[in-house]
């Protein structure tokens, strides 16, 4: 399943009350800049899967910019699955605030199912339906519009993948990287607010991986879609990214541009995944 959605935009305009200090704002054309909701707020979340467990998330706090691609890493066991999982609403947090485009989706009093939270989630084996075709497949979160536009928008999203003449097809009559399109096909249909996707590249050959990653990097922005990419790989993040998240334990220890990750690496934990060496200080946010 993929968070298929009704996209409910909220308060347009509405200033959210606490930011990272990474919230886009938008030039009028006066001049004037005009603040504008970040299409994705995370406050403070936080999940622990048992009690006197350690959390699995504690306390991230980050904005994803409209139209912005961010990249999640960290190693095995950092909290990635689980931060997309809260945003996605597929785990109640134990703490914190999720917003998407201006709307409370998650907190201590609102609990917003995954279906009506405008973000769509694609998983690391794609998770296709095995026995819908790819049209079915791709038209499974539009059931709420009518034929025709469903059967238009599917064939616009096969366009905008390639993948025109497949619609009849099942999963496993495609390749690996077919399946990754229908996926993320599948998952931008119903316009999602925010695009959430665990690892899609990881059970690709390398050089298929290389090619793909591009590929869908280029359709997330020709669509202007926000998305929360998880990758392990930490060219992967370095090329998708216009910023990057790291995860330890749990814990945001560093949020920045690729050169600035690249740069001043927060700590030892960061230089190591990215292969670099100077340290800058570690920091914890
Ligand atoms: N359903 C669950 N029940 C209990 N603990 C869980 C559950 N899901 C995840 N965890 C634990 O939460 C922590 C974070 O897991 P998560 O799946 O978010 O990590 P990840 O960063 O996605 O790792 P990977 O790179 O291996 O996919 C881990 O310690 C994991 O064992
Ligand atoms: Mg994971």
């Amino acid at each position: 399943m993929s968070g298929e959605v009704d996209v409910a935009f909220g308060r347009p305009g509405a200033v959210p009350a606490e930011t990272t200090g990474t919230l886009g704002a938008a030039a009028s054309p006066d001049g004037h800049a005009a603040a504008r909701p970040a299409a994705l707020e995370v406050r403070g979340l936080t999940k622990r899967y048992r009690r006197g467990d350690r959390p699995a998330l504690d306390g991230v706090w980050l904005d994803v910019e409209d139209g912005e691609i961010l990249t999640l890493v960290g190693e095995s066991g950092s909290g990635k699955t689980t931060f997309l999982r809260l945003v996605a609403g597929l785990e109640r947090a134990d703490a914190g605030e999720v917003v998407i485009r201006g709307r409370t989706v998650c907190d201590e009093r609102t609990f917003t199912p995954p279906e009506h939270r405008g973000a769509s989630l694609v998983f690391q084996d794609y998770a296709l339906f095995p026995h819908l075709t790819v049209e079915r497949n791709v038209g499974f979160g539009l059931r709420r519009l009518g034929r025709a536009e469903r059967a238009e928008r599917v064939r616009e999203m096969l366009e905008l993948v390639g993948l025109l003449g497949f619609e009849r097809r099942y999963p496993h009559e495609l390749s690996g990287g077919q399946q990754q399109r229908v996926a993320l096909a599948r998952a931008l249909a119903p316009r999602p607010a925010v695009l959430l996707l665990d690892e899609p590249f990881s059970n690709l050959d390398r050089a298929l991986k290389a090619r793909l990653r591009q590929e869908v990097a280029a359709l997330i922005r020709a669509t202007g879609t926000t998305a929360v990419f998880v990758v392990h790989d930490p060219d992967d993040a370095l090329a998708i990214g216009d910023r990057i998240a790291v995860l330890r334990d749990g814990r945001l220890v560093q949020l920045g541009k690729p050169r600035e990750i690249l740069d001043s690496p927060c700590g030892p934990y960061v230089a190591g995944f990215f292969g670099v060496g100077e340290v800058v200080g570690e920091v914890e946010f």
